[in-house]
């Protein structure tokens, strides 16, 4: 079975180390877009313990902190690296061209964006 996707683009110049850029898909879905050494990562933003946007958090070297209880996560990878989150965030495919970051988002996706995008 062929997997779908949305496709979502963000303009490559304005994702900055450690300043996540947000996707909003709807009022309680958003993607966030990172750049770590040259690398593109996306993740879902908001929070597996509770509803925050993480992109709002404090970010160093590729580790995002929720601003709401201070969970964190490793954007590369999802994982969760500290309570009170213990689940991980999901991570979407990304492709650079002509500067354009394209993230890829499978229809079923699973977190927050499947639930409302
Ligand atoms: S909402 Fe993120 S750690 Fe609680």
């Amino acid at each position: 079975m062929q997997t779908e996707f949305r496709i979502f683009e963000v303009d490559a110049a304005r994702v900055v180390e450690d300043q996540p850029v947000q996707v909003k898909l709807s009022d309680q879905a958003a993607l966030a877009v990172y750049v770590i050494d040259g690398q593109y990562y996306a993740v879902d933003d908001i929070c597996t313990h509770e509803f925050a946007f993480l992109s709002e958090g404090y970010c160093e070297n590729g580790v995002i902190e929720c601003p709401l209880h201070q969970a964190r996560f490793d954007v590369r990878t999802g994982a969760a690296l500290g309570p009170p989150a213990s689940l991980p965030i999901c991570t979407y495919r990304t492709e650079v061209c002509d500067g354009v970051v394209r993230i890829f988002v499978p229809t079923n996706a699973c977190g927050y964006t499947r639930k409302t995008a």
